[in-house]
């Protein structure tokens, strides 16, 4: 799946590839000219925030592919440090008081726009320098941080819920080795935060306590065929299932396509939780019947910003609250 992508606004090919941190980019690592072409890194410490241009992500007309620019060889500070933290679902006070350390540590702070915005007052205010793009770009906004880092800096590359969750920390690691540098040269650390599925779990009682399978219907990165045979599968064999990137104008298909697929191993009345922006002001909860979810995505429930939980066969709802058995009742009597 896309891993940042929770906005459906898709425009032409990347082109945020701007700033390499003073070191001598490849022209193959620069695309059109972009809103601030300077370098960030390895500058002056004034507290300043910064944004990149904006960035396509699946609606390219070129398909082109953004390119990583400059390598470890083109940086002659000692490299500093980076870290990928995971913000949790969005409110201060679902952050973990590690990834507040991290973020209050780091000197750089870089991410999309939505997540730079959550960060908690004081945070802000103490980062030397934010970095944000508006959307997509997430090539571009990691190769940032990695080339801040590798200039000298302290890095913090951020992103809602938790970094391995379709998210950036392995495309940190990615691009590191394809620079030519290792993780252990910027002593890469991931800090960990509540992953939207758990965070919306949570707000419908206890729909997650059993195997549960994890999908993107984003098919930025990972082909429609793909996701639908993974559906059927994790459908089929009985998991609870968390959907991420369920809806968005370009997408409505692919959300579709997955109602009918969970139509077809799973009965109608099956509960299914909604939740939308989980711990953000604009949270909204509902449990409805599978029967019911395809309707819904033509309301402003399901979009980018939302989760839909779809309960296992033995899934059902006890005073307003999703339940899904662990298995206790077969071995215990209570
Ligand atoms: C690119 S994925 C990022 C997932 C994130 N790293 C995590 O651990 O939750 C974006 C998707 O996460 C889900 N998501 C993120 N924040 C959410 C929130 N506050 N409430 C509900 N769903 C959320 C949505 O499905 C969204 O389309």
């Amino acid at each position: 799946m896309s891993t940042d992508d929770t906005t459906d606004t898709t425009t032409d090919a990347s082109t945020d590839t701007e700033t390499k941190c003073g070191a001598a980019s490849t022209p193959d690592g620069e695309a059109a000219a972009s809103e601030d072409s300077s370098s960030k890194c390895g500058g002056s410490a004034s507290s300043t925030s910064s944004s990149g241009s904006s960035s396509g992500c699946g609606a390219s007309s070129t398909d082109e592919e953004e390119e990583v620019g400059a390598t470890v060889d083109d940086f002659d500070a000692d490299p500093g440090q980076l870290v990928a933290v995971g913000l949790g679902p969005g409110q201060p006070e679902g952050m973990t008081a590690r990834a507040r350390e991290a973020l209050l540590d780091a000197e750089h702070i870089v991410g999309y726009t939505t997540y730079v915005e959550l960060l908690p007052e004081g945070v802000r205010e103490d980062a030397e320098e934010l970095y944000d793009t508006p959307m997509c770009g997430e090539v571009s906004r990691t190769e940032e941080a990695i080339d801040r880092a590798l200039a000298g800096n302290h890095v913090a590359i951020i992103g809602s819920g938790d970094p391995n969750v379709y998210a950036l920390a392995g495309l940190a690691l990615e691009i590191l080795e394809s620079k030519g540098a290792t993780a252990s040269m910027v002593e890469f650390d991931v800090v960990p935060g509540v992953p939207a599925a758990q965070s919306c779990g949570a707000r419908l009682g206890a729909p997650l306590v059993n195997d549960t399978v994890s999908i993107s219907l984003s098919d930025h990165l990972t082909d429609m065929p793909t996701i639908e045979s993974r559906l059927h599968a994790a459908a089929k064999e009985g998991f609870t299932i968390s959907i991420y990137n369920p809806w968005s104008r370009k997408r409505r298909a692919n959300f579709e396509k997955c109602c009918e697929i969970l139509e077809e191993h799973r009965a109608d009345d099956t509960p299914v939780g909604i939740v939308h922006g989980a711990g953000r002001e604009d949270e909204r909860v509902e449990i409805v019947e599978l029967g019911d979810l395809e309707e819904l995505g033509e309301t402003d429930l399901v979009d980018m910003t939302t989760t839909i939980i779809v309960g296992n066969e033995e899934t059902y709802v006890w005073d307003d609250r999703m339940v899904t058995p662990r298995g206790y009742e077969s071995k215990y009597d209570y």
